[in-house]
């Protein structure tokens, strides 16, 4: 059955190559999921080879844990691993790519610095998608010569195994790359909905609304554990657990976001500011227990 609102299949092209822009954890997880799900060459890009190298490194790490596991084989182990690789210029990587993902920092004037050396490299029908997770796609196209391939592909963490994949159509995007993008989705065996070109769709718009709440709650005075503590059996995993495997700046990020557009309705929690400008990247320590430095901000007045 067709997604509402998406356009005919026979509308999509092929995807044949893919290009990914970045090499963090997140453009590491897509990595693998193309080239598991597609079976088809992918690249990672970065601003410098030691990122790079961090990536593909990711990217074999994971291959080996599913061989570990008996998921691939090791024929299948070895072939996903030759098609996952890395480069510093995206010029000559990205010339035959047919589909290019961004996954940078969540900044528009990045973002939009990103797709417009893209276009420089890439053939004028290449889709361009965006795994932002709050900005404006139509902004984000807005300044390109082709702003009609850029489509939002909004994923969510761990990427292996949540099944959501949001995709967003922006004012100009057209039919064909909205076709590739829901073919591209169901390929990569994820559940693809369209969803409104608002501040941070629907997924984090809701979850915005959650941590703002817990945020509130704790700095209210609540301990950060007993917060925590209110929410085993209730969700899959408990907010701070969840901050910190989104990450604090990008959980802040979508807060400011929403809170700039719905000032009512969003909380920007201090604590939470100070944790990102202290540049913590998790509330707790590999043992589950409370990093006492993020305890320490926490009881700070
Ligand atoms: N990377 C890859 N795989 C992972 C993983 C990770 N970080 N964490 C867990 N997994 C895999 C495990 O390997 C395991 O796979 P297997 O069945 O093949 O062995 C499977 O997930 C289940 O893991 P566990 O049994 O260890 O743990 P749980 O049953 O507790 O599930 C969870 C882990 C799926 C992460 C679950 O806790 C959960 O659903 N948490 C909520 C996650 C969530 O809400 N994500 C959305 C965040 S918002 C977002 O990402 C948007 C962005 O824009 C900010």
């Amino acid at each position: 059955k067709r997604p509402a609102g998406a356009p005919d299949r026979s509308l999509a092209r092929p995807v044949t190559k893919v290009g990914i822009v970045g090499a963090g954890l997140m453009a590491s997880q897509l990595a693998l999921l193309f080239a598991r799900r597609l079976q088809v060459p992918v690249v990672l890009t970065d601003l410098d080879q030691e990122r790079v190298d961090k990536g593909v490194g990711y990217v074999h790490a994971e291959i080996d844990k599913l061989l570990g596991k008996g998921r691939v084989g090791p024929d299948k182990a070895n072939r996903l691993k030759a098609l996952v690789s890395g480069a510093v210029d995206k010029a000559e990587v990205f010339a035959d790519a047919d589909f290019v993902v961004e996954a940078v920092f969540e900044e528009m004037k990045i973002k939009k610095q990103v797709f417009a050396d893209v276009e420089k490299v890439v053939s004028p029908e290449a889709v361009l998608a965006t795994n932002t997770s709050s900005l404006s796609i139509t902004e984000m196209a807005a300044d390109l010569e082709h702003p009609e391939r850029v489509v939002g592909f909004h994923f969510f963490n761990p990427v292996a195994v949540m099944p959501l994949l949001e995709i967003v159509k922006g004012e100009q995007t057209d039919d064909a790359t909205l076709a590739t993008a829901f073919a591209t989705g169901k390929a990569l065996k994820k559940t693809t909905i369209l969803v409104k070109d608002s501040p941070s769709f629907i997924v984090n718009r809701l979850l915005g609304r959650f941590m703002g709440e817990v945020g509130k709650i704790v700095d209210e005075g609540t301990p950060l554990a007993v917060a925590d503590g209110a929410f085993a059996g209730v969700a899959p995993m408990p907010p701070f657990f969840l901050l910190s495997l989104v990450g604090p700046a990008i959980a802040l990020h979508n807060n400011e976001t929403l809170h700039g557009a719905f000032p009512d309705r969003f909380y920007v929690s201090p604590n939470l500011q100070a944790l990102v400008a202290a540049r913590k990247t998790s509330v707790y320590l590999p043992d589950f227990s409370i990093d006492p430095e993020v305890a320490e901000i926490f009881a700070a007045p």
